[in-house]
C-alpha cells in the first residue's frame, strides 16, 4: 500500500477530505506535515487520528536545509507521495527531484490562469464568467506543473466572493481524491 504525506499550513479542509476519501484509492494518508505551529489542520489530524509532524521553517537557516530535514522524515516513514494542500511554501529542486512526479498540488483556479495567492479573488474581481480547480504535478515553477485534473465552476451573477469560495472548496474536496486515484491507477 502506497503511503502518502499531506503538507498543509492552515485550515486543512482538503487534508480532511483526502483522509475521508482514502478508501477510494490504493494508498493510505499516513502523515501530515505542517510548517506553521498554530495551523488549524493540526486539530483535524488529532481528531482523525493521523500522525502529524510540525516542522517550522523558521528554525532552519536555508530552504535546502529545511527540505533535507523533510526528506529524512519522509524516507524514514516510507512515504511515496506528497500531496500539497494549502502548503504556503515553495519547494525547491532538493525535494522535487527526490520525489519526481510524486508531488501533487491543488490550486483554486483554471491554471494557467491566476497562479499564486488569492486566485479565487482574482477571478472574481476580474469579472470572469467561470473559474475552477486544478490538480497538477509540482515542478519548479509556481503552479506550472503538468495538469492531472481540472474542472470548471461557473461564476453566477449573484455570487459573492464568499459563495464562490464555498463552491470552489466543495469541488476541491471531491476533485483532489479523484486526482489521486488517477495518479495511482497509472502505476
Ligand atoms: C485551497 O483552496 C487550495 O486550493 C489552496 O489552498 C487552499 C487550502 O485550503 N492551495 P484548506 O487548508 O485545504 O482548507
Amino acid at each position: 500500500m502506497n503511503k502518502i504525506a499531506v503538507f498543509a499550513s492552515g485550515n486543512g479542509s482538503n487534508f480532511e477530505a483526502l483522509v475521508k476519501a482514502q478508501n477510494n484509492f490504493e494508498a493510505e494518508v499516513s502523515l501530515l506535515i505542517v510548517n506553521k505551529p498554530n495551523a488549524y489542520v493540526i486539530e483535524r489530524a488529532k481528531k482523525l487520528g493521523i500522525e502529524f509532524i510540525v516542522l517550522d521553517s523558521n528554525n532552519y537557516e536555508s530552504r535546502e536545509k529545511y527540505e533535507g530535514a523533510l526528506i529524512s522524515i519522509l524516507e524514514d516513514k516510507g512515504i511515496e507521495y506528497i500531496l500539497l494542500a494549502g502548503f504556503m511554501r515553495i519547494l525547491t529542486s532538493v525535494i522535487i527531484n527526490k520525489f519526481e512526479h510524486r508531488i501533487i498540488n491543488i490550486h483554486p483556479s483554471l491554471l494557467p490562469r491566476y497562479p499564486g495567492v488569492a486566485a479565487i479573488k482574482q477571478a472574481f474581481e476580474a469579472g470572469d464568467k467561470e473559474t475552477g480547480v486544478t490538480i497538477h504535478y509540482v515542478d519548479q515553477g509556481l503552479d506550472t506543473g503538468e495538469i492531472i485534473l481540472q474542472e470548471k465552476v461557473k461564476i453566477e451573477e449573484n455570487d459573492t466572493l464568499e459563495t464562490l469560495t464555498k463552491r470552489i472548496h466543495e469541488l476541491e474536496h471531491k476533485l483532489y481524491p479523484e486526482a489521486v486515484k488517477v495518479v495511482l491507477d497509472k502505476e
